[in-house]
């Protein structure tokens, strides 16, 4: 391939068989390009961090719900969660039975939840006024809890989902609540989780977090502590995305060490038989997919170098939303002689000022025409993308472990975003 700067994929032969050139000549641009042995790769790591009988990965599908995805995840020995109905249908569409789905909720309504009821799931709820409203929908059944650990982690302070800033979760001091509530509807507790937040590098505060988890269960009464049989640490395991920097990835084995030890001893300690969970989305999704899109457009603004791309906010909202940092590789242009790095500010083509994809980068100067390939794309991009400025959501392929180009979800098309206004009538002066 006459590639301008794409070590890394070359380095892990991504793009199997297929070339990025051809993909967007055959699915067109923007495209996310997911690749299956990564993705598998992933759910092993996480699957290996614990040999605990009782251990489970529990993807988090809100960082990528494609169904050709899930299936693999579900393959791969996976449980998943849900945080709406729509996640439910996906998780339900990749062949997840109820035993393998929890629904973790935040403020839903009454009939939301019944809905997740008459699924048979597991529905975690995070506030007392939720588990109010889960007793007198669920008499007698079981509710898992959602506590507040007040610990906080993750890359940017709206992705924090622990300590006092957030919305999340029931504090420990409203534990006495907390029970008042299960017996007035003879409900059980058979689940305690948290989430501390998006994105850790450094596995001390997880395993800080979730050894006050455990320590919160043991406290329970012992009646109450004998029906629990699912606890659940969250998620937000980080990955690596300023790779051309040579950023380190997660110690999973280190990450792996403290928690077995963790848990096996404390199983030990409590006689504790149910199981343990880890809630990971963007671990699991991000680094198999990469966001495929082509240069439309370059000019130079006073010193400034725009690159016009047709990855707009819309597609790939995180540099926006976030200042997320997603490394860029370039392939082969209408010339492939070797370019001039130089800092450009690679941009979409949304109507906002505020639609960068890179600020200001070294990459080589880049051209019309030249196609672009955001790394590390495959968590919280297409599930974030939207249809602003009335654009479509792209299309998603799936690199096969034989290194073929599958395609898993198509473009959508203008039908797709007229379809609410069918059958309608509107209101006219006439
Ligand atoms: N469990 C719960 C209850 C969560 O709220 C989340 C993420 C996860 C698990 C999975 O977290 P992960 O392992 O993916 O970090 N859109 C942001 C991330 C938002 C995360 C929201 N909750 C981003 O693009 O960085």
């Amino acid at each position: 391939m006459t590639a301008i700067r794409s070590s890394y994929t070359d380095s892990i032969g991504f793009f199997g068989q297929e070339d990025p050139k051809e993909l967007a000549a055959r699915f067109g641009t923007p495209l996310y390009v997911y690749n299956e042995k990564l993705l598998r790769q992933r759910c092993q790591d996480l699957k290996g961090l614990s040999s605990h009988p009782h251990f489970h990965v529990n993807y988090s599908a809100k960082a990528n719900t494609n169904i050709a995805l899930l299936r693999i995840i579900r393959e791969e020995g996976c449980v998943v969660d849900a945080m709406s109905p729509g996640e439910l249908a996906a998780n339900k569409a990749a062949g997840f039975d109820e035993q393998s789905i929890t629904y973790i909720s935040n403020n839903i309504s009454a009939a939301e939840m019944q809905n997740a009821l008459d699924c048979g799931l597991l529905i975690s709820v995070d506030s007392l006024s939720q588990l109010e409203q889960c007793g007198k929908l669920n008499v007698g059944g079981r509710v898992m809890v959602r506590f507040n650990p007040g610990i906080g982690a993750g890359h940017h302070k709206k992705v924090i989902t622990a300590g006092k800033e957030t919305k999340f979760g029931v504090t420990p001091d409203c534990m006495e609540q907390v029970f008042a509530i299960l017996d007035k509807y003879s409900m059980t507790m058979t689940g305690m989780n948290q989430h501390i937040g998006s994105l850790f590098m450094q596995p001390e505060g997880y395993i800080e977090a979730a050894a006050f988890l455990l320590h919160l269960a043991e406290q329970l009464p012992p009646e109450r502590f004998a029906q629990l049989d699912h606890i659940d640490f969250g998620g937000g395991f980080g990955i690596p995305y300023h790779k051309y920097e040579g950023e380190k990835p997660l110690d999973i084995a280190a990450l792996g060490t403290s928690l077995h030890e963790l848990i096996t001893t404390w199983t030990e300690k409590t006689g504790y038989t149910g199981g343990f969970y880890i809630e990971p989305g963007r671990y699991i999704a991000a680094e198999c997919g990469l966001l495929l899109g082509r240069v439309h457009a370059v000019k130079n603004n006073g010193e400034n170098r725009y690159v016009g791309t047709d990855i707009g906010f819309n597609v790939l909202v995180r540099p926006a939303m976030y200042d997320s940092f997603h490394d860029i590789e370039i392939y082969r242009g209408h010339d492939a002689s070797p370019r001039q790095p130089m800092p450009q500010t690679v941009v979409g083509n949304i109507c906002e000022s505020g639609d960068i994809l890179a600020k200001n980068r070294l990459l080589p100067e880049m051209h019309e025409d030249d196609l672009v390939g955001v790394l590390d794309a495959g968590a919280y991009g297409y599930t974030m993308a939207s249809p602003y400025n009335q654009r479509l959501r792209p299309a998603e392929v799936l690199i096969t472990a034989q290194g073929t180009a599958q395609l898993i979800r198509r473009r959508e098309n203008i039908n797709d975003l007229m379809r609410g206004y069918e059958g309608l009538s509107y209101p006219s002066r006439v």
